[in-house]
């Protein structure tokens, strides 16, 4: 299915990303996709948690991370060319909410976290030649979560989305089916290329392009795309300003309780 990947299914883990992160801090650093049928401590962005309702064998959600060394020139976008290919395979009317959300009518439907590892030789073993190949290069570990079915929605006014609404009976399967070679392959190229080939098509899923928006740091202002590093442009009465760290969170102005 992935050449150069091994593919591994779990019933449960605590988190996919925490578990690669942990092989990588041990040396073991070759491509891998791990897929999970239930997380007891899923992870999200800023600390929060990623909480799935289903149980081993009958998946609600699709969890899974990916994981490779790589050495791209300048890291800034990735989560958005990741988003942005995601939502390209599954459906016209996926929007992408900056950085790392992807959402259905205004709604979340999935998350992206993506966490790096440096490599070393120091924390490969002798054997290990794809992390003495990579130089500086990183281990980075891509952990997505997309809704699969109506979710709990206790505490937000705004239920989450699930992709039952866009393909009814897409099971865990077929949709990392419709998503893991283009994921890779995406992967590849920003790693030659950085962000800037994916700008257009990011804009054309914006969904918050124009609208007003309030950031985590008290900046107010109307959203206005990303630019060619993936950064955020947002119309201030102070002027336009670039937001490109992931630690600031972005709100829409209209009160809508979206988690992301
Ligand atoms: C977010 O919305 O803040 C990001 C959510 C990312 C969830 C996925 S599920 C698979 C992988 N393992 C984790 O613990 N988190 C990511």
């Amino acid at each position: 299915m992935l050449p150069g990947f091994s593919v591994e299914i779990l019933p449960a883990v605590d988190s996919t990303n925490s578990e690669l992160m942990r092989r990588a801090r041990a040396g073991l650093a070759d491509p891998v996709l791990l897929v999970a049928e239930h997380q007891t401590a899923g992870r999200g962005r800023l600390g929060r948690q990623w909480q799935d309702e289903g149980a081993p064998g009958n998946p609600d959600t699709l969890m899974f991370s990916l994981g490779l060394p790589l050495a791209p020139a300048n890291w800034s976008g990735l989560s958005l060319a990741v988003g942005l290919c995601i939502a390209q395979r599954l459906h016209p009317d996926i929007r992408l909410k900056w950085p790392n959300d992807l959402w259905l009518q205004g709604r979340k439907l999935a998350g992206i976290l993506i966490e790096t590892v440096a490599l070393s030789a120091a924390n490969a073993p002798p054997d290990d030649s794809s992390a003495r190949l990579c130089g500086l290069g990183r281990f980075v570990v891509i952990g997505v979560g997309i809704n699969l079915k109506p979710r709990e929605s206790a505490g937000l006014t705004t239920p989450p989305a699930c992709l039952a609404e866009l393909q009814p009976g897409l099971d865990a399967g077929k949709s990392l089916a419709q998503i893991a070679q283009a994921l890779v392959a995406t992967v590849q190229q920003f790693e030659q290329t950085g962000f800037a080939p994916f700008q257009h098509g990011f804009n054309a899923r914006d969904a918050l392009q124009g609208l007003a928006v309030n950031l985590s740091d008290g900046r107010h202002g109307v959203a206005r795309g990303v630019d060619e590093n993936g950064a955020l442009l947002v119309a201030t009465p102070a002027g336009v300003v670039k937001i490109s760290s992931s630690e600031v969170s972005v709100r829409l102005d209209s009160g809508a309780d979206v988690l992301g």
